[in-house]
């Protein structure tokens, strides 16, 4: 396919170059994985950057590598710790892949990151944009890593009226990158673009009076900086309805069970729970005929001690808390555990598991 970029031509290259990478150099702000370029750190900073906020990730990307200061640490590392290191940060299958992929690396390549578009590409979890972010911070090559912040930019600065929400549409912001980046300073070119969407080109009404690039901006130019990008909206969200229990043994200990090792939040720990399919069912001795059909588990629900609400990128749970007890004769195994409050520090739950512990113990107090 031809790609035609109609308005590059208007665009003085070496100015729009400098006035960005100038920019970026004095109001960069000081982030942990700026301090070096080790390819490790920038990886993991990357993965961590996709869709987490800047101010989320600076403390689990200072613990991760705190923990997991080289390829080999976390190559060597149990998943459940690495998965605990990621508690909370959501689209857990990022450091699932990321983990696999640093093994080919310590196995395939001795420990070192490929510095080659096609090796570093055929990298678990490693698409286009981390491949050119990782490319061009750590190693200096003008790669281009478009994510939809750079979309945006670009789309403004180009002009450009195509839907950033089509995947198809990566590939001419590629384009647009690839004409225009500085080839001395591919590093600071593409962060550069990456600060400009964090800080001046915002989604909504940007700053243009304070951009560094606004003479070179052919949206600001023809007054459309506003309505640009043109980002159509994603498909809506599916609702799931569940009922889950903090269940105690004789003991005070709770029933945790392991997620299973595929599919959405794998491989976490959670308390029981069942989904509801027809709401009228969602009624207590129902739901401890799904628990014991399709857990094994028999249970005695006790009250309901609230109600929440985890929304995903697709979808949404609702979900009914109870509190309650399971039969002592129930076995420990791999998946199903019984742990004191203490113990339940050790393990990985999703944060929709984590605010179901805090209400059930706000409850215990009143
Ligand atoms: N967003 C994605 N990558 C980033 C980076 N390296 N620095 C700041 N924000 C980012």
């Amino acid at each position: 396919m031809i790609i035609e970029l109609k308005n590059i031509e208007k665009i003085n290259k070496s100015a729009f170059q400098t006035d960005l990478i100038n920019w970026f150099k004095y109001e960069q702000r000081d982030l942990p994985w700026r301090k070096d370029q080790d390819p490790y750190k920038i990886w993991v900073s990357e993965i961590m950057l996709q869709q987490t906020r800047v101010d989320t990730v600076i403390p689990y990307f200072n613990r991760f590598i705190e923990w997991f200061p080289t390829i080999e640490d976390l190559a060597e590392a149990e998943e459940d710790k690495v998965l605990k290191a990621w508690e909370g940060l959501g689209y857990y299958s990022r450091v699932r892949n990321l983990q696999s992929a640093v093994k080919e690396v310590k196995e395939k390549y001795s420990g070192i990151v490929p510095n080659n578009p096609e090796d570093i590409a055929g990298l678990k979890g490693v698409g286009p944009y981390t491949a050119g972010a990782i490319l061009s911070i750590a190693y200096g090559i003008p790669e281009p890593a478009v994510d939809g912040n750079v979309m945006r930019v670009f789309s403004r600065v180009l002009s450009i009226w195509e839907d950033i929400a089509k995947s198809s549409s990566r590939k001419i912001f590629e384009k647009a990158v690839r004409e225009l980046i500085s080839h001395d300073d591919p590093s600071s070119f593409n962060q550069a673009l990456m600060e400009l969407g964090a800080l001046i080109c915002t989604p909504t009404s940007p700053s243009c009076l304070l951009c560094p690039v606004r003479e070179h901006c052919q949206g600001f130019e023809e007054g459309v900086q506003n309505e640009l990008p043109i980002k159509t909206k994603k498909n809506k969200t599916r609702n799931v309805q569940l009922a889950a229990a903090v269940l105690l043994d004789g003991n005070g200990k709770v029933l945790i069970h392991k997620r299973p090792a595929t599919g959405l939040l794998a491989n976490l720990w959670e308390f029981p729970n069942v989904e509801i399919h027809h709401p009228l069912q969602n009624d207590r001795e129902q739901i401890i005929d799904l628990f014991e059909h399709t857990l094994n588990i028999k249970v005695k629900l006790e009250k309901i001690i609230g109600q929440l609400e985890h929304v995903f990128s697709h979808l949404v749970w609702n979900i009914n808390v109870y509190t309650g007890t399971f039969h002592s004769d129930f076995q420990e195994s791999d998946e199903w555990k019984f742990v004191s409050l203490e113990e339940m520090k050790e393990f990985a739950f999703p944060v929709s598991y984590q605010k179901m512990l805090r209400l059930y113990l706000e409850r215990q107090k009143e």
